[in-house]
């Protein structure tokens, strides 16, 4: 969960490379790193913590070079410091490295290098690869990573020069992400495009066991068996200003406030409302199997899979599909067996994490058809599942994730029903849910419109360190996604619940000092939450409710009521999820916590 980038070329590489890490720090920040190439002089300079400590130690030094490899930390091996700070060397220091995975049998090649003298400097996986490349180098520092790929097992995306092969950087990659960027200053590659989308958008995607040479004006990729492969160029949609925080003080709150146009984005291009039927072109070439298919397996990991979870309520909703919701880092373990023509539906935001991708594939193993829902183009999900849906919701850089939760949301709505309205679902509620679901972006402004109501009502409990958020059918999963992002962002404890299994519980923990977040619509679930809120009243914990606009008689029973506007039972999700995102956001400001970079996470989880 790291991030690297390098980069050759006609500029000198020192602030690249400086601005790429910075675009990637959400991937890892406990420390980084970056050596530049000058002929065979090489500098290299680590720091822990923030770029901005390396910034500061290497500001006002001269780095020459055109050619280097940078990067920026999230520890698996070895804790944040100096030396375990990438990039890492061999004994004589000829090659540089930098790698984002993890090397599993590192410590057996770690104590067989040892025995033939080695000493390491480090207690990171990594090192090791530096010492076997310099040990398999013999003019061709291709054929030396290439011979290393054979020797290791585990997963990498790694970039790495040598003193000897002057004007080159060869990357390689098995299960992490990397990307080569080409440009007329020169080429590129990274763990993503946000670190090069500032210099160019034509970039290729590295696959599993491939490894390329970057040099000034070229790039030449082969496989682990030294076969040349060609590959297209693909063109980015994303663009350098999407990947600032556009006069927000936070990425978090600056994709919150995205949600009405993701959610559009979502939906354009996607909707007949004459029909009340979405088109989703990306599924048509699975699409004659789809539609008879009975049984359908969601797998996702965090807040992907809470999406996931409201998936299934929706699913069965409209549509007469049997559904399972699996946790990825479970189901890969699973003893599987599915009935004939099953889907599994892959959510994930990123595209590369690394327990869905491992879950996909077991999956396929199995038998089963792969569909994604995916917002990282090109990613490793992506072109690991036959069809797919993309999010186009743009970047998403806060490590709290949120607009793409509210885009997971539409997007599978779209896509029950289009299934259900091939089942039995009628043209009129066909046409009906499309005009709510039209309705959104406008129902997500107003409540958004709201903020500074929401930001009252946490600077009355931040101080409170323990929270409940309940929720009944739909709305359970938002009550556990409310909790993961008061959770990450904020380190406040929360516990998401079914509000029927408060009574089974939590009520134990109900005090003057426990807030409890009560999601509870104008739905058929309503009158149940306001018993579960009246337990909580006669135990005098205190109240949020988060209800449907107009709906006075609450006011009298709890403490504080956020409004969202009226909308279809199986839409109130979409428009719940917001004052949750936001009461998460401003109890992690007031408490003064790193919003978009919280401690102990990373954007991207490519290591199980
Ligand atoms: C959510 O805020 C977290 N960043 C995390 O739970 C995330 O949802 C999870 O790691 C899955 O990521 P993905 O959607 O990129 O697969």
């Amino acid at each position: 969960m790291c991030g690297i980038v390098c980069y050759v070329g006609k500029k000198q590489a020192k602030s690249i490379l400086i601005g790429g890490l910075k675009q990637l720090e959400y991937r890892g920040y406990d420390s980084a790193g970056i050596a530049v190439q000058d002929g065979s002089n090489i500098t290299c300079h680590r720091a822990v913590g923030r770029i901005v400590e390396l910034e500061k130690k290497i500001n006002g030094q001269e780095i020459n070079g055109t050619l280097g490899i940078a990067h920026t930390r999230w520890a698996t091996h070895g804790e944040p410091n100096e030396r375990n700070a990438h990039p890492h060397t061999d004994p004589e220091q000829k090659v540089y490295l930098v790698h984002n995975g993890i090397i599993e049998n590192y410590g057996l090649l770690k104590k067989k290098l040892q025995k033939e003298g080695h000493h390491f400097s480090s207690e990171t996986d990594t090192e090791v690869l530096a010492h076997l490349i310099a040990l398999n180098f013999d003019g061709s520092l291709n054929e030396a990573v290439r011979r290393t790929m054979s020797q290791v097992e585990g997963t990498f995306g790694l970039a790495v020069i040598h003193r000897d092969a002057e004007g080159e950087i060869v990357v390689a990659r098995r299960g992490s992400p990397l990307i080569i960027g080409l440009s007329d200053e020169g080429n590129f590659a990274a763990s993503d495009v946000s670190a090069m989308v500032r210099y160019t958008n034509q970039v290729v995607h590295l696959q599993d066991n491939e490894l390329a040479t970057l040099t000034l004006d070229d790039f030449a990729i082969s496989t682990g068996q030294a076969k040349r492969i060609e590959r297209t160029v693909e063109t980015v949609e994303w663009h350098a200003e999407d990947a600032d925080l556009d006069g927000f003080p936070h990425f978090m709150l600056k994709e919150i406030y995205e949600q009405p146009e993701t959610v559009m984005n979502a939906m354009r291009g996607r909707l007949e409302p004459g029909e009340g039927v979405p088109k989703l072109g990306g599924i048509t070439p699975v699409w004659d199997q789809l539609k008879t298919c009975r049984h359908l397996v969601m797998v996702a990991c965090g807040t992907s899979y809470y999406a996931a979870c409201v998936g299934r309520y929706i699913f069965e909703k409209l549509t007469d599909i049997d559904v399972e919701v699996e946790l990825a880092s479970e189901f890969r373990y699973r003893k599987l067996n599915f009935p004939p023509n099953t889907f599994i539906v892959a959510l994930s935001q990123s595209g590369e994490t690394a327990d869905t991708l491992a879950a996909i594939r077991e999956a396929k193993r199995k038998g089963a058809r792969l569909l994604g829902i995916v917002n990282v183009v090109g990613s490793s999900i992506s072109r690991e599942t036959e069809a797919g849906i993309y999010n186009h919701a743009g970047p998403e850089i806060g490590v709290a994730s949120t607009k793409i939760f509210t885009s997971q949301l539409a997007i599978l709505t779209l896509m029950a029903l289009l299934l259900g309205r091939h089942q039995n679902l009628s043209l009129t509620e066909g046409v009906e849910a499309i005009r709510a679901l039209q309705a959104l972006p406008a129902q997500i402004k107003k409540i958004l419109s709201q903020a500074n109501h929401i930001e009252a009502i946490a600077e009355k409990y931040y101080r409170c360190p323990n929270w409940l958020f309940l929720g009944r059918k739909f709305n359970f999963p938002i009550a556990m996604e409310g909790a993961l992002k008061l959770k990450e962002v904020s380190y406040i404890h929360a516990e998401g619940y079914a509000a029927g299994e408060m009574k089974h519980g939590p009520i134990a923990l109900i005090s003057p000092q426990m807030p409890t977040v009560a999601i509870l619509p104008k739905d058929d679930m309503y009158e149940k939450m306001v018993s579960n809120i009246q337990e909580i009243k006669s135990r005098r914990g205190p109240v949020v409710a988060i209800t449907t606009e107009g709906n006075r008689e609450i006011c009298d029973l709890v403490d504080e009521v956020i409004e969202i506007p009226a909308t279809l039972d199986f839409l109130n999700p979409i428009l719940a999820v917001v004052p949750c995102q936001l009461l998460a956001y401003y109890c992690a400001n007031l408490l003064c916590c790193d919003i978009d970079k919280p401690r102990n996470l990373a954007k991207s989880v490519t290591v199980e």
